[in-house]
């Protein structure tokens, strides 16, 4: 399989045209609630193109980091042109830096369902959190109804091989497991788009 560094570089070229329509209609007002009153240290893991960038609060420290070197180069763009302040840093969200703790808020949109350790992403996110801090998931995951269970399976092949993104995951279920406290889950598209909001 080719790696997911590779297959970003590629995607970031057409990532935004490709994702506008869902953007402008789907995506755009959840990131804004999501976005909406946080503070402090922040980040958003996963950046890509920086399509979190225009939601980020004035006046705080916000970090974005990602692997792929063509999707971080979109997203300083958008920075830029936007006059906003953020660290962006190439790396993989499975080791970073950080201490334990750093951040007093961490957003995460459509990492767990593109990442292909989802339990090694959430233990990295789990560490750098504070205590009483909040991760924000957006995330495609497998839904519970059989039809469109056996549809997500059906075109994840192509959409993994095409753009990274899998449609299979029970990031809930992983979330769970890995001992996070769930605050709220909703469902944001059917059952298969939600907003997961999670303490350590
Ligand atoms: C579907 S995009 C989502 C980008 C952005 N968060 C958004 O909401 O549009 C997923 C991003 O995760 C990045 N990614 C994949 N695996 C990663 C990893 N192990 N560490 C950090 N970023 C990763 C990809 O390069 C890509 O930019």
């Amino acid at each position: 399989m080719e790696n997911l560094e590779k297959k970003f570089d590629r995607t970031s070229r057409f990532y935004d045209w490709i994702d506008w329509p869902f953007e402008r209609f789907r995506y755009r007002k959840i990131r804004q609630r999501i976005w909406k009153g946080l503070s402090g240290k922040i980040l958003d893991a996963g950046v890509g193109t920086g399509s979190n960038i225009p939601f980020y609060p004035e006046n705080q420290q916000v970090f974005g980091i990602d692997l792929s070197a063509g999707m971080l180069e979109r997203a300083k763009a958008k920075a830029s042109s936007l006059g906003k302040n953020v660290d962006l840093q190439k790396m993989s969200v499975y080791h970073t830096p950080f201490s334990d703790g750093t951040f007093d808020a961490v957003v995460a949109t459509f990492l767990c369902c593109v990442v292909d350790q989802p339990v090694l992403a959430a233990r990295e996110l789990k560490r750098i959190c504070k205590k009483d801090g909040k991760i924000y998931f957006l995330e495609y995951v497998l839904s519970k109804k059989p039809v469109r269970r056996f549809i997500q399976k059906m075109v994840t092949p192509y959409t993994r091989f095409m753009f990274g993104v899998d449609f299979t995951q029970d990031t809930l279920a992983t979330l769970q497991k890995e001992g996070f406290q769930i605050i709220q889950e909703k469902n944001i598209t059917g059952d298969v788009l939600k907003l997961i909001v999670a303490q350590i």
